[in-house]
């Protein structure tokens, strides 16, 4: 029995790799934790990391701020995630995205799978949460239909100068700009889409911000293939102890949270970057584009 998805909705799904859009909370509600991050991005806890984007927002925002913990925790999201991997659900890994009015930072065509080690892509589900509108306009995520079911391909890490990712990671297909689906949501709603489907998004043309809170849920026997990880409980009961389960924050920045974030982000980076840190790998990846593009491919 379903909790939120029709039957129709999950067939579609399944069928293309995309479903939207979800309706998981009201604009008001949307409104109210649009305002939220901007009291946190105040907070003088906020400045001890130097590198906001990707220490903070990028990386399990939801583990020290209040904002990200209720979108995560929301009944709303979790009821479109338990039609998709089951009433037993971990929150693995949530990153925010903003589009400021008029930028120009992209995101490339990939598959989400990639770097993430997951043994099961098919209990697994990313939920993209609407702040804001997104259309085509404010550079909103566009898909390629049922390209989840060419299973994991190859990628390439490139540097980018405008690119989102942090390791520019490009798949190998030739996406036909005529097949694709643009993802429109108002704020409140929420997009799915599985670890296959390959997608990407454009630069922000418009004068609006596109802001968007994307989640990975997991059901709880979904292993990590690479080592030791965590992840935070969010619904159902944790049987199979795969995760070392992560604490939800009291306030924001507290500074158990702040610990616990901590140990998370350095777990994470040791599994998604092969046992470097972050700049190292980067460096790696950088001299890896320049000789390729050296060598004229
Ligand atoms: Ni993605």
């Amino acid at each position: 029995m379903s909790k939120a998805l029709t039957a129709a909705a999950i067939d579609s799904y399944r069928n293309d790799g995309f479903y939207f859009p979800c309706r998981v909370m009201s604009e008001a509600e949307a409104s109210e934790l649009r305002a939220a991050i901007e009291v946190a991005d105040a907070n003088p806890g906020a400045a001890a990391y130097p590198d906001r984007h990707n220490d903070l927002y990028l990386f399990k925002p939801h583990m020290v701020l209040k904002w990200a913990d209720t979108i995560v925790n929301h009944p709303g999201v979790l009821d479109v995630a338990e039609d998709i991997v089951g009433p037993d659900i971990l929150c693995w890994s949530a990153g925010l995205f903003r589009k400021p009015a008029r930028s120009a930072g992209y995101v490339s065509w990939h598959q989400d799978a990639t770097n993430y080690h997951l043994d099961d892509p098919s209990r697994v589900v990313r939920v993209w949460v609407s702040l804001t509108s997104s259309n085509v306009s404010n550079g909103t995520m566009v898909f390629a239909p049922a390209s989840h079911q060419l299973g994991q391909l190859p990628h390439r890490d490139t540097v980018q100068a405008d690119g989102l990712l942090s390791r520019g990671e490009t798949v190998e297909l030739k996406v036909d700009p005529a097949m694709t689906v643009p993802v429109i949501l108002s704020p409140g709603e929420a997009s799915i889409h599985h670890l296959h489907t390959a997608h990407g998004s454009g630069g922000n043309d418009s004068d609006q911000p596109r802001i968007n809170l994307v989640i990975t849920y997991i059901a709880t026997s979904v292993r990590q293939l690479v080592g030791s990880d965590t992840a935070m409980l969010v619904r159902g009961q944790d049987s199979h102890g795969h995760y070392e389960l992560e604490p939800r924050p009291v306030a924001d920045f507290d500074s158990a949270a702040v610990e616990a974030h901590r140990r998370a982000m350095a777990i994470r980076n040791r599994n998604f970057f092969g046992g470097t840190d972050r700049l190292t790998a980067l460096k790696a990846i950088m001299a890896d584009t320049e000789t390729r593009d050296g060598a004229g491919r």
